[in-house]
């Protein structure tokens, strides 16, 4: 990444390869910056409001290219723990979306929920039946390394639980089938799955919150085998609409987490879930750009790209000067950088094909619009982390 200008590039032209056009599938997005999944907790009761409605068309309107919610649960009984995070089911929730959806086509904008379900970092206390322990393929919560929880924390979540029963994977397929469903009922262009950073679907392809020796663990093909039956059905439900699936290395549980240790192991993990139907890899990580493996320049979108031959998203730090994690710690201030260079080479010499931004659009709604007229960033207000404005 580099680190020289402060204000960005006056690139307003239509050969600004982050302004060109891109189809996937027969969708067809104004431009190449898609903004980046971030939970709110703003939504009573799993009900996303008006207020979810104007948060969202306000980025349309500045003109965001691709839009992907915060995360979704789906409807299942421990897919995600605090009540004011949105889901994919009932009436009301349905009746809120669709006003969502609405806003933002009538901006100009594409809009996909990120469907979720938490696993092993569902924390029961925070939930409304603490009863009820996250789902865990294996039982394990995974190896605590790099991470921002607190000790007492892992403590508590690191305590094993059952295993999934082959009958609880099959209810989970079945609820994101529903959810991509009810999506499409609801006005969604496609849909995001949330494959990344330790949660449910990622504790399957991690091995080491996978040692299941039944046809969901094992090779890499096997821990792959539940996304892919996942994409799978999500197919079955939407058509032609495409399906977005985020993968990261690192995980909750420890950022220094590797899901494939070389290019051969991380293609072994992608490849089945790319015939399986997935239209759009989301790699996310914590600087965009920065190599994914020895021996070569190519980030982890480009590696996601060259292995599935998918159209990527690459993620981490686009427009500002370091990564989520030193931002959610405070060791170092959270400053714009005009960084988008090294994104616009990347699109045009085919690297990866879109940018995905998340904490400079949570920040100003306004951002891709600046970008687009060449206009100074404004500063990073670590506040905005948790409003929805
Ligand atoms: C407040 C906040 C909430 C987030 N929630 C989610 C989420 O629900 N799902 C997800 O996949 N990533 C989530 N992320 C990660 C972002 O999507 C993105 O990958 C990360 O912020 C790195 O991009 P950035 O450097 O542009 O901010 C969240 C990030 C932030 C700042």
């Amino acid at each position: 990444m580099t680190d020289t200008l402060l204000e960005p590039a006056a690139e307003a032209t239509t050969t600004d390869p982050l302004f060109q056009p891109i189809s996937i599938r027969e969708l067809t997005l104004r431009n190449r910056v898609s903004m980046s999944p971030m939970t709110r907790y703003h939504s009573p009761d799993g009900v996303p409001g008006a207020d979810v409605a104007s948060y969202y068309q306000r980025r349309a309107e500045a003109g965001v290219g691709l839009i992907v919610t915060e995360g979704v649960g789906i409807d299942h009984l421990t897919s995600v723990d605090d009540p004011a995070i949105p889901h994919m089911y009932g009436k009301a929730a349905l009746e809120g979306w669709r006003r969502v959806t609405d806003a933002v086509r009538a901006a100009g904008g594409r809009i996909f929920p990120q469907l979720w379900h938490q696993g092993p970092l569902r924390d029961p206390a925070r939930s409304n039946r603490p009863d009820l322990v996250g789902s865990r393929p294996s039982g394990h919560w995974g190896k605590a390394g790099h991470t921002s929880y607190g000790d007492d924390y892992v403590d508590a979540m690191r305590a094993p639980t059952q295993p999934m029963s082959t009958g609880e994977i099959a209810d989970i397929i079945a609820a994101f089938a529903g959810a991509a469903r009810n999506a499409m009922e609801a006005g969604f262009d496609g849909v995001a799955l949330h494959g990344g950073h330790g949660y449910l679907i990622d504790s399957f392809l991690w091995h080491e919150t996978n040692h299941r020796d039944d046809r969901y663990g094992g090779d890499s093909a096997r821990r792959a085998a539940f996304a892919a039956e996942i994409v799978a059905v999500v197919r079955a439900e939407i058509g032609n609409a495409p399906i977005m699936f985020r993968f990261s290395q690192h995980k909750q549980q420890d950022y220094g987490a590797r899901l494939g240790e070389t290019p051969e192991e991380l293609g072994a993990l992608l490849v089945p879930l790319a015939e399986a139907g997935v239209d759009l890899f989301d790699a996310s990580g914590r600087v965009f750009d920065r190599p994914a493996f020895e021996g070569s320049n190519l980030s982890l979108a480009g590696w996601a790209k060259k292995l599935t031959g998918k159209p990527t998203v690459a993620i981490g730090g686009i427009g500002l000067g370091n990564g989520l994690g030193e931002t959610l710690s405070g060791s170092s201030e959270t400053k714009p950088l005009d960084n988008l260079q090294a994104a616009r080479d990347a699109i045009a010499r085919q690297e990866f094909d879109m940018a995905g931004v998340g904490r400079a659009i949570l920040n100003d709604p306004q951002w891709v619009e600046r970008v687009r007229t060449g206009q100074p960033f404004i500063p990073f207000d670590r506040a905005n982390l948790g409003r929805l404005s």
